[in-house]
């Protein structure tokens, strides 16, 4: 870092700022799968940046497709005028989604993405006479992100207790799904689970369905520590969802764009939701976009009235922004182009192989992986929740890692431009940092 750098201004989100700043680490620099730092040494990228580079650092196609996109229009409001590249990019994640999902409401986050998709579902019971579906069932553990819709149908307890006076009052939550009893160190989708769908049968005699719009989850809870659904348990949801008339949405700003090794989790699952909410990978994280794919008949249903009134009163100065819209439509070329999805999928098996080989190191208590993701729990040190993942993560930047840590669990989420080697390398330096903690 430089001595000149003054790191007393930016409050940092989701960090401990008295400690960063005391021991910072600067990332300077990015190419392919690695950060730089200013002092030159090279990591690792464990989790694709937060999620969102799974093509790498860097990467030309998109690079070029911003600058060109920034000399030729830089900005256009997308209310009451268009410009092509919206359209063209909400056609063509159109086509990567489920057949039906084709209808496309750009955001610039995943935290928007999710207070828009449930906008959409209230606006959809009320377009069609059910003013009464105002709830909104979300899970134990679930991360939405920081709006206020995403914090009350989250399951993040600190969340409830900060901010629960400004959360929606209509919610309700499942029970997450993680029992390491029954599911410990399982490969992929545990066997056991299904029945704790169930469980939104009953949240439906309390409430009654004629109050309920929307059930929103997680295909695979990422943020919470890699939550791997159990197998039947989406179908189970989607047919319960049916069955009363809610709506099913899938938060996958995690999943969506490969992660699973198929465009979307409801592909790799094989259970289709009404709407999908994505962010991260679709620009590769070069510029913010996020959205909400929604089923055609949801948006019809919305289009009703005079042909001149708004249908939706909801929108961003920057939905559909034109330099975020440019790098998405490259971002889809590579992963066209290179078969990235495909590659994913692949890479599925070793990175399983490799973190399951961690099992009987010092302080793991589970590991679980799903498509290109997996998590390594550690059990916490007496008294001191969190401190195990903080020393991992420190020991991991000093061994060449940039790994990610929630609590006392390790995430990892390689960008899809990783070799074998790296997949390897990378689970044979977490050993050696497990090996080191105390
Ligand atoms: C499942 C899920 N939903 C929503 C969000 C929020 O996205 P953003 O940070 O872009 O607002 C995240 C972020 O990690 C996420 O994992």
């Amino acid at each position: 870092m430089s001595t000149q750098t003054d790191l007393s201004a930016f409050w940092m989100p989701f960090t401990a700022n008295r400690h960063f700043k005391r021991h910072p680490t600067l990332v300077t620099g990015a190419d392919g799968a690695y950060f730089s730092l200013a002092d030159g040494r090279r990591l690792f990228d464990c989790l694709s940046g937060l999620w969102c580079t799974p093509l790498g650092h860097g990467r030309p196609e998109i690079l070029a497709a911003v600058r060109a996109q920034a000399g030729e229009l830089d900005f256009a409001p997308t209310f009451q005028v268009g410009h092509p590249k919206a359209f063209e990019l909400a056609a063509r994640i159109a086509q990567w989604a489920p057949e039906g999902l084709n209808r496309v409401f750009f955001t610039n986050s995943g935290s928007e993405a999710v207070d828009s998709g449930l906008k959409i579902a209230l606006a959809y019971h009320h377009a069609r006479g059910e003013a009464s579906r105002v709830r909104v069932i979300g899970r134990e553990r679930a991360y939405h992100g920081v709006g206020i819709g995403g914090i009350s149908a989250g399951g993040i307890a600190a969340n409830r207790r900060l901010f629960g006076a400004l959360s929606a009052p209509f919610v309700d939550h499942l029970p997450h799904t993680h029992d390491p009893a029954q599911m410990g160190f399982s490969r992929g989708q545990p066997a056991w689970g299904a029945h704790l769908a169930d469980a939104l049968e009953r949240l439906v005699a309390l409430h009654d369905a004629s109050t309920i719009a929307a059930v929103i989850v997680e295909p695979m809870q990422g943020s919470t520590g890699v939550i791997v659904p159990p197998l039947g348990y989406l179908e189970r949801l989607r047919e319960i969802c049916t069955r009363h008339g809610i709506l099913l949405i899938f938060d996958e700003v995690i999943t969506g764009f490969g992660r699973l090794g198929a465009n979307f989790a409801a592909q790799r699952l094989g259970v289709t939701p009404d709407i999908i909410v994505f962010a991260k990978a679709a620009t590769n994280g070069v510029i913010p976009l996020g959205g909400a794919i929604v089923q055609q008949s949801i948006h019809d249903t919305m289009m009703r009235g005079p042909e001149q009134a708004i249908e939706f009163l909801h929108g961003y100065t920057y939905s559909g922004h034109p330099i975020a819209c440019a790098a998405g439509l490259a971002t889809l070329d590579v992963f066209a182009n290179e078969g990235m999805v495909a590659r994913a999928a692949r890479l599925e098996r070793v990175l399983e192989d490799a973190v399951h080989s961690l099992q009987g190191e010092p302080h793991v208590i589970d590991i679980r992986n799903f498509g290109l993701a997996a998590a390594v729990e550690l059990r916490t040190r007496e008294g001191q929740p969190g401190a195990r993942g903080r020393e991992a993560f420190e020991r991991g930047v000093q061994s060449g890692l940039l790994l990610r840590f929630t609590a006392d669990t390790i995430a990892m989420a390689p960008p899809f431009i990783s070799t074998e080697e790296e997949i390897a390398n990378m689970v044979e330096l977490l050993r050696g940092v497990l090996r080191r903690i105390a």
